[in-house]
């Protein structure tokens, strides 16, 4: 769609040749998921996956058989659950395999069933079943909404609380874990899985889910009314180019501005809160690269999911329980160094790293980009300043300035706004240095001109009219953006 921008008679691999960002990526691209625990325990019988039947039976409750048959079916699935949860042996089924525990969960529930007088369909039968298969081999309640596509975020906050984010906004959901104790075993297990560990001394935890979703945990104590869950949800097909213009995420002008900005190798920063899509934008823009360059990604959690051919990724690693063996993302960025990279792409720069990456963006990696965490693009710049600052290194700040200045020479700015939308309001680029201060110009903004009855923001996207401050340099580079790109579209 933006080739139309690019040089005529550039080969077809040529910079900014448009890819097909949105295919499914090779395997090799994708992130592997955490590889499944082993388990050396010996196969148990299904007979030793239950604890004593005389338990068993002395929770049953006898019930009245047709009459609330219907509306007690939620209830029944809750309580099959905890019975389930109540009398499975949980260490023994670890060690069963996927046939022998699907055959004692569909003997229990039967029992249960048939205890309480409830008759189920077939299909009932089976999504019942399935689901208390999740519950003691999958991640529980999470499961179904780990399967539901249109979630984003999930965010448990205690036991009875589950939200969910779909298109922007938060929900409350009308799942639950059964207690504490049903959502810290959930929270062991996946922390145990990728050889971590979560308990009173060591509060808080990531991890990678097999699908590659990104996890976060935090239990109590320091998680005050239970423990707190956040879960970004890995999507497969990332959102690309195309389907974010088409979304309005930012308009077709934009666009072909960054096509552009990525292809002439400038350095670029997306800037934005939280979940306003910093790490989509990146990876969207990254599909402006030359198929033929080599790109090393840096991040916490490996979400990015790059097109081209020659990608080397890299996951920064926590120190273990003993408090050793912690690779950093300086650690990662400055092995990147000698490792003949085109291009350096870290997922968000939070901390020491920013030096190694200015240094980078400085010295031959240009074309290099990254996230920071801010709410303009002003606030980016002195969120880098007070980076550098922390990792404690004594430099006068007008030093400090401009090497950010030789460094930085665009500024995306994502936003996640009021109605939900994630919107890309302002591209700023850096002209350099004015006395002590960082000189910057906006190039396209979001100009908001209202809200709809039902709280959508009404506006668009529009040049501000000065002509960008890399022109020259993109005409040489066989980017001759049509002047009008940069004419502001007035109000309607
Ligand atoms: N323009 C968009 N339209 C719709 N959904 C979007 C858009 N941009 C991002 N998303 C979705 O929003 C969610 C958050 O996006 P993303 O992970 O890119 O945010 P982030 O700013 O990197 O978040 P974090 O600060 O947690 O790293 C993702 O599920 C993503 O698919
Ligand atoms: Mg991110």
């Amino acid at each position: 769609m933006f080739s139309r921008y690019k040089k005529p008679n550039a080969p077809a691999a040529a910079p900014g040749a448009p890819k097909p960002a949105q295919a499914p990526g090779p395997k090799a691209s994708a992130p592997q998921p955490a590889a499944p625990k082993a388990t050396p325990k010996p196969m148990p019988k299904p007979d030793q996956m239950r604890k004593s039947a005389a338990k068993a039976a002395a929770q049953s409750v006898p019930m009245d058989k047709e009459r609330k048959r219907k509306e007690r079916l939620g209830e029944i699935k809750l309580e099959l659950h905890r019975s389930l949860l109540d009398n499975l042996n949980l260490s023994a089924i670890e060690a069963a395999s996927e046939a022998d525990l699907k055959a004692e969960i569909s003997a229990i529930s039967s029992e249960v069933l048939s205890e309480k007088g409830i008759v189920l369909n077939r299909e009932d039968r089976t999504t019942l079943n399935q689901e208390l298969y999740d519950e003691v081999r999958g991640l529980g309640p999470l499961e179904t909404l780990l399967k539901d596509d249109t979630v984003n975020d999930i965010l448990v906050n205690g036991p009875q609380r589950i939200f969910v984010e779909r298109a922007g906004k938060l929900e409350l959901t009308d799942i639950t874990f059964k207690d504490e104790r049903h959502l810290s075993r959930i929270i062991d297990k996946i922390v145990s899985a990728v050889g971590r560990r979560v308990d009173e001394s060591n509060p808080y935890v990531d991890a990678r889910l097999a699908d590659g979703s990104r996890f976060n945990a935090m239990v109590p104590p320091i998680a005050v009314d239970g423990s707190l869950v956040s879960i970004r949800k890995f999507k497969k097909e990332k959102l690309g180019i195309d389907d974010l213009v088409n979304f309005g995420a930012f308009s077709e002008e934009m666009a072909a501005y960054l096509q552009a900005a990525v292809a002439c190798r400038l350095n670029v920063i997306v800037s934005g809160g939280t979940g306003s899509g910093k790490t989509t934008t990146l990876n969207a823009l990254s599909s402006f690269i030359d198929n033929s360059e080599r790109i090393l990604t840096i991040e916490d959690t490996a979400e990015l999911q790059l097109q081209q051919t020659h990608v080397g990724r890299m996951e920064s690693r926590p120190p273990n329980v003993e408090g050793k063996g912690a690779v950093t993302q300086r650690d990662c960025l400055r092995n990147a160094l000698r490792m003949r990279p085109d291009r350096i792409i870290v997922g968000e720069t939070r901390g020491e790293e920013v030096i190694d990456m200015l240094q980078a963006m400085n010295t031959g990696h240009d074309g290099s980009m990254t996230t920071i965490h801010a709410n303009s693009a002003r606030d980016g710049v002195s969120r880098l300043e007070n980076m550098i600052a922390m990792a404690g290194i004594e430099m006068p700040i007008k030093a400090v300035r401009s090497q950010i200045a030789s460094a930085v020479n665009v500024i995306v700015q994502a936003s996640r706004l009021q109605d939900g939308s994630r919107r890309m309001t302002s591209i700023t680029e850096i002209t350099g240095m004015e006395g002590d201060v960082i000189a910057m110009q906006e190039v396209f903004r979001f100009q908001r001109v209202g809200l709809t009855p039902e709280n959508k923001i009404i506006g668009h996207f529009t040049a501000t009219g000065v002509r960008s401050h890399y022109s020259e340099r993109f005409r040489l580079w066989g980017y001759d953006l049509p002047a009008n790109i940069f004419e502001p579209i007035a109000a309607e």
